[in-house]
């Protein structure tokens, strides 16, 4: 593995692979759609402004400053703080357990395409019967989702930076210019523009606690913030990038991809009569619809699924590191062992996921089956209370200058926005993530 990226374009781009997932093109439409559609969307892209960036960086920070993961960089930086990095490690294995299952459709999607069988659902109701069949199979998700966890060890073991690097660099954009070439297309639907109302114009009245939960979490999700995954990408980062350009053209990019995924379904919905509050259904009832309607159908719809494989797939990757590491960092195992750990762990949390909907629907938590559970659970409070640790440590507790130096490149870049960054991530980031939470648990009602 290269100990640092090769250059400023592969330090952005690998982060934007790992950024860029099924957070944005599954999660976002589907979280978008069943929480008020515009008036998430404000409070998102806030969120991504006023805590995205400043975290990003924290995170960046600490994992260059210390050439650590994680727990490590906690330990060197804040000494007993080092639990800090455990929640991450946690929410980065849970996370997986869902992940992959969306993966797995996707897989099977992928193959649905490649056969041609996709082509024999093509009106909403039609699609919507399939998906539910898909799922409530015990057997075929789990084979795709056991199938995707497989070669996801496989490639892990060839290496990561590498791999990592060579992949995104090619099928990132590409994967970039269908969204937009889709996203045009679903503009030009019939009815596209009362989707396009629902996506972008907020309803005020529909701003809840549980939305601006959602909102929140959602931006961390998508982000790949709030569990540390990002303190090990600092630490290959090079000493004379510039964090906060890095960090906004990775920002800019993230968004970039989960606005057309917005752009490309919402419009859809409403002209293809697609309920747009389906929930994790929504894309796998969308996107096939979408495609039908086009020349070449299950040639894009192959490709499309081919990449969203592959974006789903950078993800994958960076978390799963973050339990390798740990294990080989904390508990001295070697990278092969660390690795064939985490795969097997995960593996477990998958096949749970994955039977969710089918033989375990009826196991229950909060009134969630175990994959709705994994997925809030780790998205609207795990990467959030994550955050909020991190702001406080980085604020409050860490030796300014080693924020300072790692934003300044020890002082080679101006300063003016090291006092802002501290700003939001002493008090802003803080109050209102503190605010959330106990607005979303009833126990401070604005
Ligand atoms: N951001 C990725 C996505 O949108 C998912 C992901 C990858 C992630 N690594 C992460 C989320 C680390 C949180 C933390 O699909």
């Amino acid at each position: 593995m290269s100990t640092k990226f090769s250059s400023k374009l592969s330090t952005i781009l690998v982060a934007a692979g790992c950024s860029v997932g099924l957070g944005n093109i599954w999660r976002f439409p589907y979280v978008a759609g069943a929480n008020g559609g515009g008036a998430f969307l404000l409070i998102y892209l806030v969120s991504i402004i006023i805590i995205g960036i400043p975290v990003m960086l924290s995170e960046f920070s600490m994992g260059r400053a210390t050439h650590k993961s994680a727990v490590g960089a906690y330990k060197e930086l804040g000494g007993r703080w080092h639990w800090l990095g455990l929640n991450g490690v946690l929410a980065a294995t849970i996370i997986m357990g869902f992940y992959y299952v969306v993966a797995g459709w996707t897989t099977e999607y992928f193959a649905m395409s490649v056969s041609g069988r996709l082509a024999d659902f093509s009106s909403a109701s039609q699609l919507k019967d399939l998906f539910g069949a898909i799922v409530s199979n015990p057997w075929q998700p789990l084979v795709f989702t056991l199938g995707f966890i497989l070669v996801n060890h496989l490639i892990i073991t060839m290496g990561v930076a590498a791999g990592l690097e060579r992949v995104s660099k090619v099928l990132m954009p590409l994967l970039f210019f269908i969204l937009i070439g889709l996203a045009i297309n679903s503009l030009l639907l019939p009815n596209s523009l009362e989707g396009v109302v629902f996506f972008l114009k907020p309803d005020f009245s529909k701003i809840t606690p549980a939305v601006i939960l959602e909102a929140v979490g959602q931006s961390f999700f998508s982000l790949s913030i709030g569990l540390g995954a990002l303190i090990a990408y600092g630490s290959y980062i090079r000493e004379e990038t510039n964090l906060r350009s890095a960090a906004l053209v990775i920002v800019a990019l993230d968004t970039a991809v989960a606005l057309l995924a917005g752009f490309i379904i919402f419009p859809a919905t409403t002209s293809l009569g697609i309920d747009p509050t389906a929930g994790p259904a929504l894309v796998f009832e969308t996107l096939p619809a979408i495609f039908q309607a086009l020349p070449m159908s299950m040639f894009l719809s192959t490709v499309f699924f081919v990449l969203l494989m592959i974006a789903a797939l950078t993800s994958t990757m960076s978390l799963h590191e973050v339990l390798t590491v740990y294990l080989m960092e904390e508990w001295g195992c070697s990278r092969k062992k660390g690795t064939t750990i985490t795969t097997l762990i995960v593996a477990v949390l998958g096949t749970v996921a994955s039977l969710s909907f089918s033989v375990l629907s009826g196991v229950k938590l909060f009134d969630l089956n175990m994959f709705d559970f994994m997925d809030y659970l780790t998205a609207n409070y795990m990467l959030p209370i994550g955050g909020l640790l991190t702001c406080i440590f980085v604020g409050w507790m860490l030796d300014r200058d080693v924020f300072e130096e790692q934003i300044t490149n020890k002082g080679k870049l101006g300063g003016s926005i090291v006092p802002v960054m501290i700003f939001l991530l002493k008090y802003v980031c803080p109050i209102v993530l503190f605010i959330v939470f106990l607005n979303s648990i009833g126990i401070f009602k604005f």
